[in-house]
């Protein structure tokens, strides 16, 4: 890889949306497309001050205008952690790359994260991971679009615990965006009222979920080819649950129906749910292709790219 490319990688939620919030763990897996930033200072009284940021990463109707101001104040808080004042010294920034900016892939965290590492290098710093992450802090999703591979994460009453862990194989995926974004805190605030009218039924769900989770697990720790199927398996699993749980809809539904009828191996949604993204696991680049395909007759974006 280009050590000048400075990447943060786009994420999924490969396991444990929504029971995460109860604090269950989740594997949230970083993806290969990423977010490619290049950064450019002035000198002193070269060019005017101030922040430019240049968007050029693929365009997805309506996204990047509602999300701009967000973009811009969140790249204003990389910059003020290496300590720069664009009011002193101009800062242009240029997002490229392969990454398209969709809600549910972590795209801001991966803006940040290759942003911090552009602007590490235009200053000449040398600056170890855990310090790019820092400088991108929002959460879950800097954490895996710094390191990449597969992270277990788990809310607790304390800080949040992390757990990097490596996939043996990459996994082929297809990811597809119903074109519907529903609000995250009214998905989560609805289950929780279901949870508290009747928690049996809740915990039943939850059960089943860890049963998933565990098996994920156990799946990586064992490691070897076979990962893929098992994951593909356990991907089907957790969308009946989330489907249980009411969180999914009949735009994911019909979306993971035709990525498993073209041949995916398994199929769920992925992330707060009633809209939003789903991903298809492939046993390889044909059935990648033959899946994209499908979805792309039914979804108004389609993707390809890996679990790594
Ligand atoms: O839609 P995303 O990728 O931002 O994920 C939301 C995950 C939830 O579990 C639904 C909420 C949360 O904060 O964990």
């Amino acid at each position: 890889e280009d050590a000048a490319e400075h990447k943060g990688y786009g994420k999924l939620i490969l396991f444990g949306e929504h029971f995460v919030v109860y604090k269950k763990p989740a594997l949230v897996g970083a993806v290969k497309a990423a977010t490619v930033a290049e950064v450019e200072l002035s000198d002193e009284n070269t060019w005017s001050r101030g922040l430019i940021v240049e968007d050029a990463r693929p365009a997805i109707p309506g996204y990047k205008d509602k999300k701009a101001g967000e973009m811009i104040e969140s790249t204003r808080l990389v910059l003020k952690h290496f300590d720069l004042d664009s009011d002193k010294r101009g800062v242009k920034v240029i997002l490229k790359g392969d990454l398209a900016p969709v809600s549910g892939i972590g795209a801001s965290a991966a803006n940040c994260v290759s942003v911090a590492r552009a602007l590490a290098a235009a200053l000449g710093k040398d600056v170890d991971e855990d310090e790019i992450n820092q400088a991108a802090y929002e959460g879950i999703d800097n954490t895996a679009s710094t390191f990449g591979g597969v992270l277990r994460f788990q809310r607790t009453d304390g800080k949040p615990l992390f757990d990097k862990k490596k996939l043996p194989v990459e996994i082929p995926i297809v990811y597809a965006s119903t074109g519907i974004t529903a609000s995250t805190t009214e998905v989560v605030g609805d289950v929780r009222e279901k949870r508290e009218k009747d928690a049996a039924w809740y915990e039943g769900l939850e059960k089943e979920y860890m049963e998933v989770f565990d098996a994920a697990e156990k799946a990586i720790e064992e490691g070897g080819e076979g990962l893929v199927k098992t994951f593909a398996e356990l991907a089907n699993r957790n969308h009946e649950i989330l489907q249980k749980l009411s969180v999914s809809c009949k735009e994911l539904d019909d979306l993971v129906e035709t990525a498993k009828s073209a041949g995916a191996l398994g199929a769920k949604m992925s992330g707060t749910g009633r809209g939003g993204l789903m991903f298809a696991i492939c046993a390889d680049e044909a059935s990648q292709e033959a899946v994209a395909k499908a979805l792309e007759g039914k979804a108004p974006q389609v993707w390809k790219t890996a679990f790594q």
